[in-house]
């Protein structure tokens, strides 16, 4: 039987990454590169964007290569990236005007900040479903206009194009014949309205953006174009792209009200699915669009945790009381409890539900007996209790309370922090068998809007458990959460003092 085959690129924030999933939904192959981190200024955080597509064009051939297949074997492409990460360009040359200004650089944080001192925030969460943040792209692309040279003339001229990294990419792959971005990608712009699903003349006003640099908006799951032939003889059909966050939301088929998955990687991401209806949060959560197939749109709520995973680099790194990120379990159960101490890592201000940019990281409860198994265990924990402050303010927000997290990204192999995640959350945490959930997930769109995969029903035939461990909740940790509550207060009153 001929082999067929959908090649995922999920463009990160450290590295791109190629995957080609046969049809039972299993992976044939990965490539993966890293990246440069660009960090010009304390708090600013800059991609090249050139060096973004050098390295996803190589990974795609090197994948490819390595699979020893055709191209006409792989069907489809799908796309999935790093979100909110801004990337101008010059419509005639196709040439950056500046590095890309990735989702964690704080320098618009004073602009964002005199946004909200207008009252508009109100306004612009009822039409984004955002809170006014320097994480999402409008701001940037502001700064970008604002600061270099000759930048605005030439927008006004029509000259420049806007893209976040998934419009950069199909750009590239299309040689320069399409811009275009998906919903859920555009949802994190500040600049979409997520109820009519279109830009936003009065929101382009405020954010002074004109309107000839947006990408055409298109669903997250068609034929949007096919690779250019310079690439290779013969041209792919492109035809998923989702941010990705929704890609795991939907790589791990939480395609029903209520479904919730949280990706453990540098920050933690949890989404959860909240219908046809985008509800507006009460508790500083963002609203963001799922994805749309056809004509049908789902949202999502997200919380979104600046230092996840980070926080074991930093143990690695700074502290140097680990030489490797998997040491950290085997240190952490040397104790068995923190005896008091807590962490939080809050090194770049606390997002969700917080929001405190000025907050930074602190340890409390330290004793004389304390050591580096505790630290390494209350760095773990607070991974754990992040999650917990998010899904509380979720279930404020969303009318139904969640039966099981879905959870995916490179801390999930850490089985002592699943469990611990398991009983403060009192809930089911869920490890599925393949948890490259959201290259899956933009392979899932892809092949659905080729015919790859039937339907929805299909894919989540194919969604299985990793039955090896299974974590559900077993012991109590109220006093614990109580402490860890005291613990983020200390932070903020530290931050506003
Ligand atoms: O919103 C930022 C998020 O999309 C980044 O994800 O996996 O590249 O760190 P990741």
């Amino acid at each position: 039987m001929r082999k067929e085959f959908i090649l995922a690129l999920d463009q990160g924030t450290t590295s791109s990454r190629a995957i080609l999933f046969n049809k039972a939904g299993q992976i044939e192959n990965i490539a993966q590169k890293e990246f440069t981190q660009i960090f010009p200024k304390s708090g600013w955080v800059e991609h090249n964007a050139k060096e973004i597509w050098s390295t996803q064009l190589a990974v795609l051939t090197e994948v490819i290569a390595q699979s020893k297949i055709k191209l006409d074997e792989i069907k489809a492409i799908g796309i999935t990236n790093q979100r909110e990460t801004t990337v101008v360009w010059n419509k005639k040359t196709g040439e950056p005007i500046y590095n890309a200004i990735v989702w964690q650089d704080r320098r618009t944080a004073e602009y964002c900040q005199s946004i909200a001192a207008k009252g508009l925030d109100k306004l612009i969460q009822e039409k984004t479903g955002l809170l006014i943040d320097a994480y999402f792209s409008a701001s940037k692309i502001n700064w970008i206009l604002t600061h270099v040279d000759g930048a605005r003339n030439l927008a006004e001229q029509g000259e420049l194009a806007f893209g976040t990294i998934d419009s950069w990419l199909v750009y590239n792959l299309t040689s320069g014949q399409k811009h275009i971005t998906d919903v859920t990608n555009a949802s994190r712009t500040l600049l979409f309205n997520i109820h009519s699903l279109a830009w936003d003349e009065e929101l382009l006003d405020i954010f002074d953006i004109p309107a000839s640099m947006l990408p055409e908006v298109r669903s997250s799951s068609e034929v949007y174009g096919e690779t250019s032939t310079e690439l290779g003889s013969r041209a792919i059909p492109i035809a998923g792209i989702a941010g990705d966050q929704q890609a795991a939301l939907f790589g791990q088929l939480c395609t029903q009200e209520g479904m919730a998955k949280n990706t453990y990687g540098t920050g933690c991401f949890l989404l959860m699915n909240i219908g046809k209806k985008p509800v507006i949060s009460t508790h500083k959560l963002v609203t963001t669009v799922a994805w749309k197939i056809g004509d049908e749109v789902q949202y999502a709520l997200e919380g979104s945790i600046f230092i996840g995973g980070a926080v074991v680099q930093w143990l690695r790194d700074e502290l140097g009381i680990i030489r490797h990120s998997s040491d950290i379990e085997v240190l952490a159960s040397k104790v068995s409890d923190t005896e008091g101490v807590y962490m939080v890592p809050a090194f770049s201000g606390l997002g969700a539900p917080h929001w405190n940019a000025e907050a930074r990281g602190t340890i409390v409860g330290l004793s004389r007996g304390s050591s580096d198994a505790h630290i390494a265990r209350a760095a773990l924990e607070s991974i754990a209790y992040q999650t917990y402050d998010i899904l509380q303010a979720m279930e404020m927000d969303a009318p139904s309370r969640i039966k099981e997290l879905r959870v995916d990204g490179g801390a999930t192999q850490n089985n002592f922090l699943m469990q611990f995640q398991a009983d403060i959350l009192k809930t089911n945490v869920v490890r599925p068998a393949i948890t490259e959930t959201t290259a899956l997930g933009a392979a899932y769109l892809a092949g659905l809007a080729v015919g790859f995969w039937e339907d929805i029903e299909q894919l989540k035939s194919l969604w299985q458990e990793d039955k090896t461990f299974v974590f559900d909740p077993e012991k109590n940790h109220e006093a614990q959460l109580h402490e860890w509550k005291r613990a983020t207060e200390t932070v903020k009153f530290w931050a506003n003092y």
